[in-house]
């Protein structure tokens, strides 16, 4: 099969389209013939050598993707030829066809395209399992989503509107702000050239936030904690920022009863994963056939494009995900 493959670690340039053996499904998976498949941060990390693809996975990109069923596994109940699916993956997505477990696929709405379908998987059950199982966000909360334009900080903006938080607080650059408003966001803060700290507390009255999902880490840690109610919670999703603090004073943990937590999906065993892939269906199929929930996608570009559309998330000028469309000749 064709697929995009890296010549050595480094930049977008050493991404080509090249030969790959095709994955034969085992007993419980499916092989799909990949339709559309979306960009992640982690891709660009281990196009650069520094995010290894967890064991036993392929090394090919690609975390999702939206395809068509071709052949099924001996133990397949689920799923037959011609089905539409699409769904998380630990690897493969940009390839000609992948291998998923009958358990992980999802059924495509009939409303939606598969271009559509393929920006849902990873930023949406990352957002989910952050908002909700993680962060426990209750009805009548406030949360604070950082990198609100990003591709998880959109599925999270709609999905904490659809579990009733009380107050949408994002940070994003002012460009992005009218995207994260039109999706429920009610407060928008330009961390560029805004203190999300001083916002916040304006906002809150001072009274500051029961979740925070946070990607930037080390710059931010003190300033989030500060912000937290008591009992409040911290998300951590990602270390854009730096990783290491210089001083920090634990006091307000214990004072404020703060929880923390960090998580990575690509790590999480395939159990978690099914299970998290059944939790999101309930919560979220019905929303994404009305409309309530929707991908936001920032370009539709053919797969042999993949290099610029590298480039563009690398250079943050997306707003939500970008598509790469898998086109045969
Ligand atoms: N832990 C997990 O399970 C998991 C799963 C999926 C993704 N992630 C992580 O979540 C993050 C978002 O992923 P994505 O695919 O949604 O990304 P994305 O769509 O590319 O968006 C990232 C956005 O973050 C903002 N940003 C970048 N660097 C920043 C910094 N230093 N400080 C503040 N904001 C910054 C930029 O928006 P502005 O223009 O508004 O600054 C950028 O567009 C990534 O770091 C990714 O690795 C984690």
């Amino acid at each position: 099969m064709k697929a995009i493959l890296i010549k050595s670690p480094g930049n977008a340039n050493q991404l080509y389209l090249g030969e790959y053996e095709t994955p034969k499904p085992t007993p419980n998976e499916v092989l799909a013939k990949v339709r559309a498949t979306a960009l992640n941060r982690a891709d660009i990390l281990q196009r650069e050598g520094k995010y290894p693809p967890p064991e036993g996975a392929s090394p090919i990109l690609g975390l999702e993707m939206s395809g068509e069923v071709v052949e099924v596994g001996e133990e397949v109940e689920k799923w037959n030829v011609g089905d539409k699916v699409f769904g998380l993956l630990p690897g493969d997505g940009y390839a000609e066809y992948a291998v998923i477990h009958q358990d992980m696929a999802m059924a495509v709405p009939d409303n939606l395209s598969m271009e559509e379908a393929a920006a849902i998987p990873e930023v949406f059950m990352t957002a989910f399992q952050a908002v909700h199982w993680l962060g426990k966000l209750q009805p009548g909360e406030r949360i604070l989503i950082h990198a609100g334009a990003s591709g998880v900080g959109t599925a999270a903006i709609q999905l904490a509107r659809e579990m009733q938080a009380s107050d949408i607080i994002v940070t994003a650059s002012q460009a992005k702000h009218n995207t994260c408003r039109g999706l429920g966001a009610h407060y928008t803060i330009d961390y560029k050239n805004q203190d999300f700290r001083d916002e916040i507390k304006k906002i809150t009255d001072g009274e500051g936030v029961d979740v925070i999902i946070d990607f930037v880490a080390a710059p931010y840690f003190e300033r989030n904690i500060s912000v937290l109610r008591t009992d409040g919670r911290l998300i951590m999703l990602a270390l854009l920022g730096g990783t290491h603090l210089e001083q920090f004073n634990l006091g307000n943990l214990l004072r404020k009863r703060i929880q923390i937590l960090a998580s990575t999906l690509r790590s999480r065993s395939r159990d978690y994963q099914i299970q998290l892939t059944k939790a999101f269906s309930e919560f979220a199929m019905a929303r994404l056939q009305d409309g309530r929930l929707q991908p936001v996608i920032d370009q539709i570009v053919d797969w042999q494009e993949v290099k610029a559309a590298h480039q563009r998330m690398e250079s943050n000028q997306n707003t939500g995900k970008i598509v790469l469309k898998i086109s045969r000749s």
